[in-house]
């Protein structure tokens, strides 16, 4: 029967556009509103619903044979056999679990994003799905949100860089992107989840909107829209970002879901009273599909009873059938293909890249495979679920190799290596933080592995506090107490309060969720065999009194100075925050010199000397950062406008040159991108709190 409607869908025209117009011809309005409505696999009467052409879109089905099951009903019992778009969040991996993405991001590595999506969308793609709801990519400064976990951090540049990445990676596997959450989200106010965000037009374009525009530039089809309200205006039937400045302005062609269960939430919100009203504001708005919530069921009749133009549903329905066609579903619809082996190689590769080192104290690290005796302490040692952190797909932690597991098979024969829980993640008992202090005694270092349990980030997981969970504090400060070297392993998908730990350990090692191959690449790093070149994406505060704590703020009137009191800072606190934006060591040294600014047109190439000069090859992310100094608005203290990720041999330098465009000095002023002329401070440096410092001037 399948091959009987691929050879008559060759007989319709040939172009998309034309395709979708002779198809719409031929729907009933009932039929169009079906294409905008989305449903979960456990909807009443689904299958019915998908025979009477009554649903465009299902989601997070659990196997390939659900997938063809359902296909099959949309092609083949459906009036006009259009297929169904699966969709599924395809977060960081499907069944290869892959660092978390705020782990991608310590990567600083493109190559690594689009490598995790290339493969998880082949896998998604093998049983079925066409449609990924990611990447997230939300800027988030507030590490109290959970969702810091799901994208790249506090940096719209670096955003910007992972979210095309990514973008590129899933629609290689031929499955759809979608950059959620559009947007704001990440400012949720208190770091709440699915809270308010107010902020003014200027911040929204310049450090939330970018990596959107990132996404769309690099070919994202589709984007979802947020729960929260921005200014007041839910973004759910929000006119001015889904319309006036997605379509009209970036000129989207794709379409826009709501998030789950957004429609009718706007009722919620207090701008809607019944599920029609709902309705309406969405797709008036800009929302073409209705994730869920079944409002839009009620368009038909909103259009039978002159609520709202037919036009309007037409728009929306023209923009899904594209997507439809244009991923060749029309003409290969079939679901599922086989299932895929796990790619253990390539999710080792993002985990490598993806630790940051952040102290190393008298090079306690690397240690000695030959170490004598190991006692590798704390709750997330030998933990596998956790080290896949939240949304994994199809994903199972019995693929996890536990950090336990990686050092037994890093480390020599003759190292003993002991094991100790030491409590739980959030409980514990006294007893067993005995035996964890009594197994310490016995070793001449302990590895204490210490952190959030993976189900504590993500969606609905805003924290007020950051320190470590439990008795974990406890098990540290007794473990500490024993006198032996510590080596600290963090594990979480938000930046901690480790503020105690950081004065006291020699060495601490963050590798987010890490994934599957999390445990080999720890123990890579601990022993050595890897050389750690991850760098934050995020600034990781002192204490949670500091949020928001990021590089890119603006000046104030009274800068601080420890000698003045009054100036902008606390009086019980640094400002700084613990580790800064940016901010990764590596087992050799990287010196930076000769900054050299050259001026060609209206353009500055900006270059700088790496030299490796430790004793061993390494990889370092050399950073670019401005700041203009007088301009018509406060400037940000400093933006990252470059990056690049470069391996040296020892001994090895290399000129790293960057180009600073007029774009790159642009802020948002009076609806529009403007350039002051003026002074700009350039940095080139390992972070945004160091670098050789020079000067631009700029003249339009
Ligand atoms: C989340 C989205 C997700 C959707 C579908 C929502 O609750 O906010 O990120 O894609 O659910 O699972």
């Amino acid at each position: 029967m399948l091959v009987l409607l691929v050879a008559a869908s060759l007989a319709v025209p040939r172009s998309v556009d034309a395709r979708v117009e002779a198809l719409m011809r031929r729907m009933t309005l009932d039929e169009k509103v079906g294409q905008l409505i989305q449903y979960n696999p456990s909807q009443h009467d689904l299958d019915k619903l998908i025979a009477a052409g009554r649903v465009g879109s299902v989601y997070n089905l659990h196997s390939a044979e659900q997938a063809t099951e359902l296909q099959r009903i949309a092609v083949e019992r459906s009036r006009l056999h259009i297929p169904l778009l699966i969709g599924q969040d395809v977060i960081h991996g499907f069944r290869t679990i892959f660092p978390i993405p705020i782990g991608i991001a310590s990567s600083w590595d493109q190559s690594a994003a689009e490598l995790e999506a290339r493969v998880a969308g082949r896998e998604a793609h093998a049983i079925g799905i066409r449609w990924t709801f990611a990447p997230m990519v939300d800027i988030a400064r507030d590490p109290r949100w959970g969702r810091v976990a799901e994208g790249a951090g506090e940096d719209p540049f670096l955003g910007s860089a992972m979210a095309a990445a990514y973008v590129r990676g899933f629609q290689e596997s031929s499955i759809l992107a979608c950059a959620k959450h559009f947007a704001a989200y990440g400012a949720a106010e208190g770091g709440r989840d699915y809270n308010t965000a107010d902020m003014s037009e200027e911040r929204l374009r310049e450090v939330y909107l970018p990596p959107f525009k990132a996404a769309i530039d690099a070919g994202a089809r589709t984007i979802m829209s947020a729960f929260d309200s921005l200014n007041g205006v839910p973004m759910t039937a929000n006119h001015h970002l889904l319309t006036t400045i997605l379509r009209n302005e970036w000129h989207f062609h794709g379409f826009v879901v709501s998030d789950f269960d957004a429609v009718d939430q706007l009722r919620n919100h207090g701008i809607a009273a019944t599920p029609q009203q709902a309705a309406l504001k969405a797709i008036r708005a800009g929302v073409d599909m209705d994730m869920v919530d079944g409002d839009y069921e009620t368009l038909a009749r909103a259009v039978r009873e002159g609520l709202l133009p037919v036009s309007t549903v037409d728009a929306a329905v023209r923009h899904i059938l594209r997507e439809k066609f244009e991923l060749g579903l029309f003409d290969h619809p079939d679901a599922a293909e086989s299932e895929t082996g796990l790619d253990r190689a390539d999710a080792r590769r993002v985990a490598d890249e993806s630790i940051v080192l952040l102290k190393n104290e008298g090079a306690i690290l690397p240690l000695s495979k030959k170490i004598g005796t190991l006692a590798v302490i704390g709750p997330l040692a030998g933990s596998k679920r956790d080290m896949l952190g939240s949304w994994f797909a199809h994903g199972n932690p019995d693929d996890a190799v536990t950090l336990l597991e990686g050092i037994r098979s890093t480390v020599s024969a003759q190292t003993n290596v002991l094991y100790a829980e030491g409590c739980g993640i959030l409980d514990g008992s006294d007893q067993d933080i005995a035996k964890a202090i009594e197994t310490a005694k016995q070793a001449n270092v302990v590895v204490l592995a210490l952190g959030e349990a993976g189900g504590m980030t993500g969606e609905a997981s805003s924290r007020a506090f950051l320190d470590l969970p439990g008795r974990q504090e406890q098990l540290l400060e007794s473990i500490v107490a024993t006198g032996k070297p510590v080596i600290l392993v963090v594990m979480s998908g938000r930046p901690l309060t480790i503020s105690w730990a950081a004065d006291r350990v020699p060495a601490i090692v963050w590798p987010w969720f890490p994934g599957i191959e999390g445990g080999n690449a720890i123990a890579g790093v601990l022993f050595g065999d890897v050389n750690p070149s991850g760098k934050l994406p995020i600034s990781i505060p002192r204490s949670a009194g500091q949020i928001p704590v990021y590089y890119a703020h603006l000046p104030t009137g009274r800068p601080a100075n420890p000698n003045n009191k009054y100036t902008s800072k606390y009086i019980d606190s640094p400002s700084e925050p613990l580790y800064p934006f940016g901010f990764g060591l590596s087992y050799t040294r990287f010196d930076y010199s000769d900054l050299r600014i050259q001026k060609t047109g209206n353009r500055f190439e900006v270059s700088a000397v790496v030299r490796n000069a430790g004793s061993r090859a390494g990889v370092e992310v050399v950073q670019l950062y401005v700041h203009q100094r007088v301009a018509r608005v406060s400037r940000p203290v400093k933006e990252l406008k470059g990056f690049e990720r470069i391996a040296l041999g020892a001994g090895e330098s290399r000129r790293v040159v960057f180009t600073i465009a007029p774009k790159d000095l642009r802020y948002w002023l009076g609806g529009k991108w403007v350039v002051d002329p003026g002074t700009f401070d350039v940095w080139i440096g390992p972070s945004s709190a160091e670098g050789l410092e020079g000067t631009l001037k700029y003249s339009n």
